[in-house]
């Protein structure tokens, strides 16, 4: 029950902050003023609140709700082009539905992808296997001896990593009754989302 007020309360004072971040938009684009580098600090700070909208999220319980796949993707590659627009492949078909977290599953997406991209992807590929879904990116393969370790809390070779990205999400699909593995037949990196 606390949780869930934490989770309204931070919820609550990302929207006022984006609300304000709008505000100055238009005050800029009103007075004509055109600054590179206020309008990448505007960028940053409104990826950065949903970012920690994505983590509150998590506090709360899972619902689960008939979803289409199509429309949860679109909705993850909307957020992770804003990091970097690099080419994203989607074959899913448009009629699948999914039984998801909407805000957890769609987080889920976005920390696989924006993986790839800080791995140097240029261009990540979503399709189906049965009832799986894999995701491809072409990006600095994972080195064989930390295949193992990647799912763990903490691991990380990032310089400013926290190493917690995969290990949360893993559990957050294991809520929604999926399992997430890096799929073995290959050296090139594809996670697969399969049904429990
Ligand atoms: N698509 C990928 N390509 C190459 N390496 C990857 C990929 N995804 C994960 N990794 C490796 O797995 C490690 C753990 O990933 P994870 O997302 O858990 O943490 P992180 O990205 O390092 O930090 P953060 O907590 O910011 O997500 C990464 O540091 C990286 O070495
Ligand atoms: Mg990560």
């Amino acid at each position: 029950m606390k949780e869930k007020s934490v989770f309204h309360e931070i919820k609550n004072q990302i929207s006022v902050c984006d609300l304000y971040t709008e505000i100055i938009r238009k005050i800029l684009n009103k007075k004509g003023i055109e600054d590179e580098t206020l309008t990448r600090a505007i960028d940053n700070i409104k990826n950065s609140l949903s970012l920690i909208a994505d983590c509150a999220s998590s506090l709360r319980e899972v619902r689960l709700q008939e979803l289409s796949l199509a429309n949860l993707i679109a909705g993850a590659i909307e957020i992770c082009k804003a990091y970097k627009d690099i080419t994203f492949v989607d074959e899913i078909p448009a009629a699948t539905v999914i039984r998801a977290d909407k805000n957890k599953f769609t987080s889920a997406l976005v920390n696989i992808i924006k993986n790839a991209i800080e791995a140097g992807a240029t261009e990540v590929k979503i399709y189906p296997r049965g009832n799986d879904i894999l995701i491809e990116n072409n990006g600095e393969p994972i080195p064989a001896e930390i295949r193992e370790k990647i799912f763990t809390d903490g691991f990380t070779t990032k310089e400013n990593g926290s190493g917690l990205g995969l290990m949360l999400t893993k559990k957050s699909l294991e809520e929604q009754g999926f399992n997430l593995s890096l799929d073995a037949a290959t050296d090139v990196t594809i996670f697969n989302i399969s049904h429990r």
